[in-house]
């Protein structure tokens, strides 16, 4: 178990130790080096992707501590974005010390689409449902492996798009802990000449939704309004005004895409670290946010006598095999941090983190603004630049705070003398 106490003031070096010593086993250890550099990496770019020149080194952190249904757990989070993994362990921590953030699941259904036009109608639909014994028969083999993990086959659809005198035929598939758009596309593309033969038209393409529609999971929590006071506000106004920030965002289009991208911060960097599609996950997540015509943001809160209660609810299509899943020694290491959970467990603990995300986000919005926060990494990154290394950055990022040091050449010169003081000091 790790120790969170001092954790996140430890430098690098040392929480690397502590994470890998906290690993059980040899294998586990090895699996962790591929979190720092590794020269096999480039063999890795270079069977992962076309035309490889190296990889880039996106920032690996561990949010928590986080109770999800019960079960402590630190999420390893991918992230270029200084605050999000502080925005996300504040608000696990403080989710645990009141119970933690419940989540549920559906089952992780797909859809594989075939576009047919030609001489079609509206009668074509129904000439589709008429076969779906005969059309389900043919998926079998494409479906038999699927199928004996409890998955495949969940039912059929078709639909006249008439202003371009399409058929779209949906088949839903239970794709299990894949992703599924490996299966997807082959089940599209496997029914392609039986549907021309069912309905005498011709097949314009076949290719997966990433709608995801059928795929949603949700997490929720309910708190104490006291346990939120901040920035001089006390905690039931503060619990108040992120309900309103919250309606605010279900309401106007320009502040729910803002308010959104602060639920994906957590949710894409739990995405990059286990190696699923970011892409698939960003597009399911926004198209869900469209899905009553206007753009809304996707969480709420709502007060019951002294409780703050939050939701958030989208489809997310995480994996936990396939692609780069399970192949990237470092999304492997990730998914046994996590507890190697199944498909939707994974999903369930992204709507949990993506809710921490968004009430860290909003409490920081409607306290003390968030840009109070950005100053103390703004520090660090000065810090940095002006030379410090190591326990150096917080050391001298310290300095810079409390003199108030704004600009990178003021930062370098400082580093200058104060380096060497402590240079001298440590002799
Ligand atoms: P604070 O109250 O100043 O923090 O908040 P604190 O120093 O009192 O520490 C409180 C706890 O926060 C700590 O507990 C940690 O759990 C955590 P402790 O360990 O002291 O017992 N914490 C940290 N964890 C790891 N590393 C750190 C760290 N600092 C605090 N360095 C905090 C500071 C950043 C948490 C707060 O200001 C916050 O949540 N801000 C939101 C930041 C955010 O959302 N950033 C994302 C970028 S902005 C954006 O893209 C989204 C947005 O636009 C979305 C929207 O508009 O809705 C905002």
């Amino acid at each position: 178990m790790i120790s969170w106490k001092n954790f996140r003031k430890e430098p690098v070096r040392r929480r690397r130790k502590s994470v890998s010593s906290d690993s059980p086993n040899d294998e586990k250890r090895t699996d962790f080096s591929f979190t720092g550099f590794d020269e096999s990496l480039l063999d890795l770019s270079e069977v992962m992707i076309e035309q490889a020149i190296g990889y880039v080194g996106i920032p690996l952190g561990l949010a928590g501590p986080f109770i999800v249904d019960g079960r402590e757990i630190s999420i390893p989070m991918a992230t270029e974005e200084p605050s999000v993994v502080a925005a996300a362990s504040f608000a696990g921590r403080l989710l645990s010390k009141h119970g933690g953030i419940i989540t549920q699941s559906t089952e992780p259904v797909m859809t594989a689409q075939v576009f047919l036009e030609g001489n079609l109608d509206l009668s074509s639909v129904k000439k589709v449902l008429d076969s779906r014994s005969d059309i389900k028969r043919h998926l079998q083999s494409t479906l038999e492996s699927m199928e004996s993990r409890g998955g495949g086959w969940r039912g059929i659809n078709a639909r006249w798009i008439a202003p371009s005198k399409t058929l779209a035929v949906s088949i839903q598939i239970d794709v299990r802990d894949s992703m599924g758009a490996n299966l997807l596309n082959s089940v599209a593309e496997k029914v392609r000449p039986l549907l021309e033969r069912i309905t005498g038209g011709e097949v314009l393409m076949a290719v997966l939704s990433n709608r995801s529609l059928d795929r949603t999971a949700s997490a929720r929590f309910s708190i104490s309004a006291c346990a939120l006071g901040n920035a001089g506000l006390n905690g039931k106004e503060t619990a108040n005004r992120i309900v309103r920030a919250a309606r605010v965002a279900r309401e106007d289009p320009d502040r729910a895409i803002t308010h959104n991208k602060g639920i994906m911060n957590g949710i894409i960097a739990l995405a990059l670290a286990t190696g699923n599609d970011t892409r698939a996950i960003e597009a399911a997540a926004h198209s869900y946010a469209a899905r009553y015509g206007l753009y809304n943001g996707l969480s709420q809160y709502w007060i019951e006598g002294d409780m703050l209660h939050g939701v958030l609810e989208l489809p997310l299509p995480f994996a936990v095999t396939g692609g780069a899943v399970g192949f990237h020694p470092a999304s492997r290491w990730c998914l046994k941090q996590l507890g190697n959970p199944d498909g939707p467990g994974l999903s369930r603990i992204a709507a949990a983190l993506g809710l921490a995300q968004n009430l860290a986000a909003l409490r920081a919005l409607v306290c003390e603004g968030i840009q109070k926060g950005h100053m103390s990494f703004h520090a660090r990154r000065l810090a940095y630049n002006a030379g410090a290394r190591d326990s150096y950055i917080p050391a001298f990022s310290a300095v810079i705070r409390s003199e108030n040091i704004r600009s990178r050449e003021a930062a370098t010169e400082r580093f200058a003398t104060w380096n060497k003081e402590m240079n001298a000091e440590t002799g």
